[in-house]
């Protein structure tokens, strides 16, 4: 349970509030790489910890990120086109360079004063499959390499979906690993289900959290987890049913305090990996579920009950989506009731509230790295077994 003004610090994340300073010292996704490919003229609007920006290849086919509004009188500027000057909004032609620059003013008579004009431009790289932004302030950190930036891009399965909540219930959801049997339980989650009181351990990580999850199978056998909080809003574990030798990425970017797009990255090492056949089902083309908030995650409830199936479908995004958007736009945490099974939510919030101290105390916070850090995660432990019961002890 946490006091009002602790829940407050935690979720908002706007420029000026705690948690916004503190998430803006991390590089953050702002798009898909498919978004935006190279050759793209097509500007996207991309809004972020509350600030609305443009994000746009010039015609060198660098990335540019930048007040979405324009400098002139405010049009929005992914409406605009490219040229040789950069991104020229549509109403009177104004151009900006990606960083930030105004670099013509066409038709001003009467004196220009291009040089004086400058947009907020943020840095951001596409790495990966995925293009990622640094909003903070000073030298950007070292992006961290959490595996999926080091494979063939065939073998990475890169998704997002718009969630209508606040991101911090969502990043809770999957450092909750009791949820699974109950909300998921289905064909395909018999390991889970076969122990509905796992031994559940934390212990603090260079990046957040190491949570172990030990399930006791039939057949004196045990499934053990390995699943991690990674500052400040994301988190990883192994996805069995598709993933052999590589993990899933969930990162909770807000958009405002009240929606944030759940970025989902999967990737292995060995061999490529294939969009499951569900989700184009589950999933329009603008990266909304089909099944949400307005028409009740379309419950079947002659599907529904007991620990059987949620009716909803297969795909687990409905389910959890169904879990984290009902909580409330921003849950109120002055009204739960956290127990044992909760001890990784507890630990990831006790990061946080570290991490949001060191940045007032002018500190990199946890997980900012920096030279010689060359992004990788040595401690970043993400994987399941079947073994044979105490093997792992
Ligand atoms: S509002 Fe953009 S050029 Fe006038
Ligand atoms: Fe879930």
């Amino acid at each position: 349970m946490l006091t009002p003004e602790q829940n407050a610090t935690l979720t908002q994340t706007g420029k000026g509030t705690p948690c916004g300073e503190l998430m803006r010292r991390y590089w953050q996704p702002v798009a898909l790489s498919s978004e935006i490919p190279p050759g793209s003229r097509s500007p996207i609007p991309v809004t972020i910890l509350g600030e609305e920006l443009v994000l746009f290849r010039d015609t060198a086919d660098r990335l540019g990120l930048i007040e979405l509004h324009c400098q002139h009188r405010g049009a929005d500027l992914s409406y605009g086109f490219i040229d040789a000057c950069g991104l020229r909004c549509l109403y009177h032609s104004w151009a900006y360079a990606i960083d930030g620059r105004c670099t013509d003013q066409p038709g001003i008579t009467a004196g220009t004063f291009k040089d004086h004009i400058r947009a907020a431009a943020y840095p951001c790289v596409d790495i990966g499959g995925v293009v990622l932004a640094y909003l903070g302030p000073g030298e950007p950190s070292v992006i961290p390499r959490y595996g999926f930036s080091d494979v063939p891009a065939e073998n990475r399965l890169l998704r997002k979906v718009l969630l209508d909540c606040n991101y911090l219930q969502s990043n809770e959801g999957n450092i909750d690993p009791h949820h699974v049997a109950f909300l998921h339980g289905q064909p395909g989650t018999e390991a889970f289900n076969a122990d509905l009181s796992p031994r559940m351990t934390v212990e603090p990580t260079s990046h957040g959290v190491r949570i172990t999850t030990v399930r006791n199978l039939p057949g004196d056998r045990e499934y053990v987890r390995h699943s991690n909080f990674i500052m400040p809003n994301l988190s990883s574990f192994t996805s069995d049913s598709y993933i052999e030798d590589g993990f899933t990425i969930h990162w909770h970017v807000p958009i405002t305090d009240t929606s944030h797009w759940k970025y989902l990255i999967s990737f292995q090492r060995s061999a490529p990996l294939a969009t499951p056949d569900d989700w184009m089902i589950e999933v329009d083309e603008f990266y909304r579920l089909r099944r949400n908030r307005a028409n009740r995650y379309l419950q079947d409830r002659t599907q529904a009950g007991g620990r059987v199936t949620a009716g909803m479908g297969t795909n687990f995004q409905a389910h959890d989506a169904f879990a984290t958007e009902t909580q409330g736009y921003i849950q109120n945490r002055t009204r739960e009731h956290l127990t044992a099974m909760d001890v990784a939510i507890t630990q990831s919030r006790k990061c946080l509230f570290n991490a949001i101290d060191a940045v007032a105390a002018g500190r990199d916070p946890q997980h900012v790295l920096r030279p010689p850090s060359d992004g990788i995660v040595d401690d970043l432990i993400t994987d399941s077994a079947i073994v044979t019961a105490g093997a792992l002890r």
